[in-house]
């Protein structure tokens, strides 16, 4: 049965172009879930909006409202949504009456639930388009559906909906997009099997609100003003803040699965953080180049980190989860509902500038901004109450985008009089002068140039508007997904275990939600208020402190594996200072392996005074791979410190395993040249300092158990054979470790406790256990072991 109200309403209307005017073709709308809460929100609103703004434009329209309800009851839902559309301000009352009885008559309800309510559907488009006379420009499907009913739904458009050749197909996804790379991955792979890549629109809603979306134009247009600035020489710090006051009452059943990371920091502030970072295409209108863009951006994300990010949870949190999904009293979640994460990006234009990106509900107010805070490079020589009102270079500097909510209560563009005059779209924005004495982040909004919407429009409506038009930059690829749950799942995996930080809500979370930036990693200003320790743990540390104060008749240094690596590195510095007293130079040969990662790290961000300028660093082992290879030892400890350090090029000696294009060959001779630089170097070929691991097979640099070569002898670099891939390795032989004046040995983690027992008993046993063989001839030898590695 065909639609009620369509056929023939065309031409009644009116709204088929004249002879004289061009028909541009028809397109079907269709929106599935037309019953539900999205729909009606926003999305109804939203196709009627895209209807006001199109109709003239030569395009004819019908809408079809879809979902599982039988025709009837579904119906009367819909209409029941419908009724309530309201007008534009920036539409005549009569006119917009006329527009809405049009819309109401070109929209229909149908139930889709079967492959063949879709097939009737296509052969309804079709009559239609047949007894009209129009061709057909195209068919736009939104799934305003949870994502269980994607796959279903998408087989049935693709093998009984799709519009004939020459007519385009777009179908509208809503987020979730799955829960970690993998889930997300899965879900774009089946899509994948239905839709080409260029016919899917996936929807985040923030790239809709006007503030967001006019980044990248603001940004063009005061490409003059910018360009200067836009960098880390002049950025301070940026904000990506999205607060809420709701909680997440009846609604716990998405929550719990997802939490504040996924909910709001992967998609909506991650996208933000792109269209504020990434290189400006020449023209930002060019959806291909801006998309391009965004992922070389992703690319450029530092790895996050456990410190990276605090999370909280409010505390009425619990027993909404326990009521809701029916948990027992003892359950406890560790869904966080609040989230701060510290953001850096490896690139010329934005390194060492930190992103904060922050949600989360029951605060104390409901906004969201973006704000760019600059460096105050000025000094102003006269007292403050003299200073320029129009702008001393004194003042604050700050670019904001103020998405919405708030003390503003509307959606702006804020920028410091100190900074420069923007150049807006004056069609679409218009400046805001009458709220001077108002304040806005430590500012008069005086000290502004304010801009707001000259119209203020959803973001759901601007989102269709721009589904209409094909621009796909507003929306997220496939590609940008993955690039996003690659940058977010590790993160989420970390904290997976850890208890968030409890809340109490509204104003009465004072400072407990402040966090500071130090060092690269964020904490809670006010540090933790309640303590859950063990109090065994509390205990027995000073215990075994005393007790096992030496190792294998050496000096041991024992600790919980944070404290241990602070105190190896800080005595690493304490050796450097006097080696270089001494001689003018030190020498430290570091090894690979996770365990001195920690150790790089914390000599990278904590010890500003260590002499890099005099010190020189060797690698103990290397694997056969080049040295840019993420297996590469080297590789590594580049990553891990020597960027971040100022150590002279040319005291960083990496092992020659890449020779001749070719890697670890023999007749390359790459121990030879090692050997030969060490005795060029370091006198008597004797380190200042070598640093190793331990294995759990008792092996240590890259000589491992029965190894024919390095354990004794007189060759000083060897190639050997690990049992674990890479296979082929490069290392110190056990001689040369011996000459070192130091030689220490790092152990942490519950896997190191059953070698660090054995090795605690072993005598001089080498080709059983290597490391039983490092026994300085004139140096020392000092054992770094944590609690874990020494009691289990
Ligand atoms: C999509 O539809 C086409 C044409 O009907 C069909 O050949 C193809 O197998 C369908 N794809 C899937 C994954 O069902
Ligand atoms: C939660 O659901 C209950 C029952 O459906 C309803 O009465 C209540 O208003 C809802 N609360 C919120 C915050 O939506
Ligand atoms: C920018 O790209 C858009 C979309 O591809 C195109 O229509 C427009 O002509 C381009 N503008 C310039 C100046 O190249
Ligand atoms: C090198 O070895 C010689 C002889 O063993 C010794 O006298 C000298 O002090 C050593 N030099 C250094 C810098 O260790």
């Amino acid at each position: 049965m065909l639609p009620r109200a369509t056929v023939g309403v065309l031409f009644f209307l009116g709204i088929v172009p004249s002879m004289a005017q061009e028909s541009r073709g028809h397109i079907s709308v269709v929106l599935l879930g037309a019953t539900g809460d999205l729909a009606k929100k926003y999305l109804w609103q939203g196709l009627f909006q895209l209807y006001l703004d199109e109709v003239s434009n030569g395009h004819t329209f019908t809408f079809h409202g879809g979902a599982q309800a039988e025709l009837e009851r579904g119906r009367k839902l819909m209409y029941d949504h419908l009724k309530d559309l309201a007008c534009p301000l920036d539409v005549l009352p009569n006119r917009c009456a006329v527009m809405k009885d049009q819309f109401l008559r070109l929209t229909d309800y149908r139930q889709l639930k079967t492959e063949e309510d879709y097939a009737t559907l296509n052969q309804e488009i079709q009559t239609l388009l047949v007894q009209e006379g129009l061709e057909e420009a195209g068919r736009i499907f939104y799934f305003s559906v949870p994502p269980f009913a994607y796959a279903e739904i998408a087989r049935h458009i693709n093998s009984s909906c799709r519009p004939p050749s020459g007519a385009w197909l777009r179908v509208v996804l809503e987020k979730p997009f799955g829960h970690d790379l993998h889930s997300a991955q899965q879900l774009a792979d089946e899509l994948k099997t239905f839709f080409q890549e260029e016919e899917m629109y996936r929807v985040d809603h923030y790239l809709g609100k006007q503030a967001v979306a006019h980044i990248l134009p603001f940004r063009d247009q005061n490409r003059k003003h910018l360009d200067p600035i836009w960098n880390r020489h002049h950025v301070e710090r940026v904000e990506i803040v999205l607060k809420e006051t709701v909680d997440v009452k009846n609604r716990t059943s998405f929550y719990e699965e997802y939490g504040a990371i996924r909910d709001v920091l992967q998609n909506h502030l991650t996208e933000v953080l792109m269209f504020l970072t990434m290189e400006l295409p020449a023209n930002v209108s060019n959806s291909e180049d801006v998309l391009r863009s965004k992922l070389q951006t992703f690319a450029s994300l530092q790895d996050l980190e456990k410190n990276s990010a605090v999370l909280g949870q409010y505390e009425a949190y619990n027993s909404h989860v326990r009521e809701e999904l029916q948990k027992g009293q003892d359950y406890f979640s560790r869904t966080p509902t609040f989230a701060g994460v510290l953001v850096h990006l490896d690139s010329l234009r934005w390194e060492g500038v930190p992103f904060i990106l922050t949600s989360g509900k029951v605060l104390d107010e409901r906004v969201g901004y973006v704000r760019v805070v600059f460096k105050n490079q000025a000094y102003c020589t006269q007292h403050e109450a003299t200073w320029d009102p129009e702008g001393s270079q004194c003042k604050p500097k700050q670019l904001i985008f103020y998405i919405g909510h708030g003390e503003l209560n509307s959606p702006a563009v804020l920028v410091s009089r100190n900074l420069f005059k923007p150049t807006m779209p004056g069609s679409s924005w218009k400046e805001l002068l009458d709220r001077p004495q108002e304040r806005l982040f430590g500012q008069r909004l005086s000290d502004y140039h304010v801009y707001v919407p000259v119209a203020e429009r959803d973001a759901y409506a601007i989102l269709i508007s721009r589904i209409y038009h094909g621009k796909k930059e507003s929306f997220i690829t496939t590609e940008n997904l993955l690039a996003s749950w690659q940058f977010w799942t590790p993160l989420l995996t970390t904290w997976a275990n850890e208890v968030p930080r409890v809340y109490p809500g509204g104003q009465e979370n004072g400072h407990l939600l402040d966090f500071e930036i130090a060092g690269g990693e964020v904490s809670f200003v006010v540090k933790e208020t309640l303590e859950v320790m063990d109090a065994r743990d509390r205990q027995t540390p000073d215990k075994y402190k005393t007790i096992q104060s030496r190792f294998r008749q050496s000096h041991l240094i024992t600790a919980w594996s944070e404290e241990l690596v602070t105190r190896l590195a800080s005595d690493i510095e304490t050796v450097a200072m006097s080696a270089i007293r001494r001689s003018g130079e030190f020498h430290m040969a570091l090894s690979g392996g996770s365990s001195p990662l920690a150790l790089f790290k914390q000599l990278a961000l904590h010890h500003y005074g260590f002499p890099w300028r005099h010190t020189h660093l060797w690698l103990v082992d290397e694997r056969c791979v080049p040295l840019s290879d993420p297996e590469s030892n080297f590789g590594n400890l580049y990553e891990h410190l020597i960027r971040h350090v100022r150590v002279p090029y040319f005291n960083v000696h990496p092992m020659p395993v890449h020779l001749n294009r070719r890697l670890c060959v023999e007749e390359d001779k790459g121990p030879e040249l090692y050997a030969n630089e060490i005795g060029a170097l370091v006198a008597n070929a004797s380190f200042d300092l070598v640093l190793l691991g331990v294995g759990t097979d008792g092996h240590t640099a890259s000589l491992f158990p029965h190894s024919p070569v390095g354990l004794e002898g007189n060759q000083e670099v060897v190639f050997t054979e690990s049992p674990i891939k890479p296979h082929q390795r490069m290392t110190f032989a056990l001689p040369l470790i011996n000459k070192a004046k130091r030689v220490w040995v790092l152990a942490m983690g519950k896997g190191k406790h059953d070698i660090v027992t054995v090795v605690s008993r072993a005598g001089n046993e080498p080709k059983k256990w290597p490391i039983s063989g490092v026994n300085p001839t004139s140096g020392q030898i000092a054992w770094y072991v944590d609690y874990e590695a020494l009691l289990g």
